[in-house]
């Protein structure tokens, strides 16, 4: 049984074969929006992410590092997590497939899937991309005969394996795609699902380990290694315990939410529903689907040498903190679009949205505080008025609910602006001059309160920034224990002392040669 408080979201996990790049990063801090906006509605959340760490892609790439398989997926997990970590991704538990008791369930699973007679053994020839760590259909592949994604040719591919008999779930997964609207997201990825489904084969779920070894091994045929896609997919189900402690399971399962690119929704909204069903376990409630991230319109790719990791990024524009890498991505485009990365318009959008429009409003608010009334909060009277209305909340809200954090974000910084026009249309520094003090009191009060309400909107998004608003605000309260409501009913206690302190964000000013050029 599940609450309706608790919610569960993951990111897909990410091949342990090279370190992370600005693409993976957008998903994860998609996940993470996800996540803080949920333990901002007081929900009970567990956000998991990890890595995919068997295959023959990492098996040969540890070769190539003249690493063991093992030795060469722990440093590059350990580049996942310090990179999550330089990106503020609160998650709460990392998972490796390299996990013993990813092991269990794996076995536990393939077990289970055995019992119920859907999986079986036969021979097989096939065209197997590597790249995809999957077998494709000739009529998948370009004119040229090579897989549309990695444009290498498969490599054909004979041996006996066993099969998973996904065609048997072909109409369970129609009829729950047309009966549930919101399994998949966008909407427009639905018919890509369903003309996938058309044409379903069986799925062959192992190699011989002569061709494959770095892989967890059928249970009773040690001649065969689990490949690959039941062993990646049932991370969501060990994550949260399952079979061997069920307490989280039955708390958090079915997830919410799995966030995962376009490349790998068949996997998703095909595959892992059947053996979901084989096992008799329910079915994610949303995939969320999100497109591909480019460097200035150009695929990232290792042999392209446009990989942009996100510590590059931050040291290039001398960042102390990675919420404009958060912010940017983003806002760049809306979650299920593709989107592009250059240096230009991330400059261009944190100056003009964090650094200008938000960083200088606080700022130059505090400061006419410190002058007018001694860094106090000072008391409004009955006339004061509200820059932000209820409807405008609930908009901001639904955004975030929708996945549009492009649309969330823009909302915010329009009332960011509203309380900008309003300083300038107020004149702070002439209501002084006049000495109208109550008048220059209900204007910095509600500016003050526009911006205390700014940061918790932000937090999701910008969870450093926000808290260094929250501080400089001189709120006592822990913004990271804060709660949606507080936005229109905790609003700012008269005498509240702030502190002025440096800017949120200086404003970037580097320019890069080479990488974020259009080519
Ligand atoms: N290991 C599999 C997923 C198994 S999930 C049970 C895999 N790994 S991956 O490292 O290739 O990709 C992991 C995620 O990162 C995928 O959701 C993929 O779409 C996403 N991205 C990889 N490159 C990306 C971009 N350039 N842009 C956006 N997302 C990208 O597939």
């Amino acid at each position: 049984m599940t609450s309706d408080n608790r919610f569960y979201v993951t990111t897909a996990i990410y091949y342990a074969n090279a370190a992370p790049h600005i693409g993976h990063a957008y998903e994860v801090i998609g996940a993470d929006v996800i996540a803080r906006f949920n333990r901002l509605l007081g929900k009970n959340v567990f956000f998991l992410t990890g890595t995919d760490e068997h295959g023959i892609k990492v098996e040969k790439t540890a070769a190539k590092h003249g690493l063991s398989p093992k030795a060469f997926v722990n440093e590059i997990a350990e580049k996942f997590k310090s990179t999550w970590a330089y990106l503020d991704i609160d998650y709460s538990k990392f998972i490796r497939t390299t996990d013993p008791e990813h092991y269990e369930t794996v076995s536990a699973l393939w077990k289970m899937l055995q019992e119920k007679g859907d999986i079986y053994k036969a021979s097989y020839t096939g065209l197997y991309c590597s790249g995809c760590e999957t077998f494709s259909a000739a009529r998948d592949l370009t004119p040229e005969g090579h897989c549309p994604i990695h444009q290498t040719p498969p490599e054909a591919v004979e041996e006996e394996n066993y099969f998973f008999r996904l065609s048997h779930y072909k109409q369970a997964i129609i009829d729950h795609i047309e009966a549930h609207p919101d399994f998949i997201y966008p909407a427009f990825r639905r018919n890509e699902v369903l003309n996938q489904l058309s044409e379903l084969e069986d799925i062959s779920v192992s190699r011989a380990k002569h061709s494959v070894s770095w892989g967890i091994p059928v249970p009773d045929d040690p001649e065969q290694v689990i490949y690959v896609w039941i062993d990646a997919l049932s991370n969501y189900i060990t994550g949260i315990g399952w079979p061997k402690d069920m307490t989280l399971f039955n708390q958090y399962w079915p997830a919410d939410v799995h966030v995962i690119g376009k490349d790998i929704m068949r996997f998703h909204a095909i595959y892992w529903p059947a053996m979901l069903m084989a096992a008799n376990l329910p079915l994610p409630k949303t995939l969320l689907v999100h497109g591909f991230i480019t460097v200035s319109d150009t695929k990232i790719s290792k042999s392209l040498g446009n990989v942009v990791s996100p510590e590059d990024l931050g040291q290039r524009f001398e960042l102390d903190n990675a919420d404009p890498i958060r912010y940017f991505m983003m806002t760049s485009t809306g979650f299920g679009q593709d989107g592009s990365y250059t240096d230009e318009e991330f400059k261009n959008r944190i100056n003009a949205d964090l650094a200008n429009n938000l960083g200088n409003l606080l700022n130059r608010t505090l400061n006419m505080l410190n002058k007018y009334f001694e860094g106090q909060v000072p008391e409004p009277d009955q006339t004061k008025i509200e820059l932000l209305d209820k409807n405008t909340l609930d908009d901001i809200k639904a955004h975030y609910e929708g996945f549009r954090f492009n649309e969330a974000a823009q909302a915010i910084m329009e009332q960011v602006d509203k309380a900008n026009k309003y300083v300038n249309d107020s004149e702070p520094w002439t209501l002084y001059k006049d000495g109208q003090f109550q008048t220059l009191a209900n204007v910095l009060y509600s500016v003050l309160e526009s911006l205390r309400q700014s940061a918790l909107l932000l937090s999701p998004l910008t969870p450093i920034l926000s808290r260094r608003m929250w501080e400089q605000l001189g709120l006592a309260s822990d913004l990271e224990q804060a709660h949606w409501d507080w936005i229109l009913g905790e609003p700012l206690k008269p005498k509240t002392q702030t502190c002025l302190g440096a800017p949120i964000l200086p404003r970037l000013e580097s320019e890069i040669v080479g990488a974020g050029k259009k080519k």
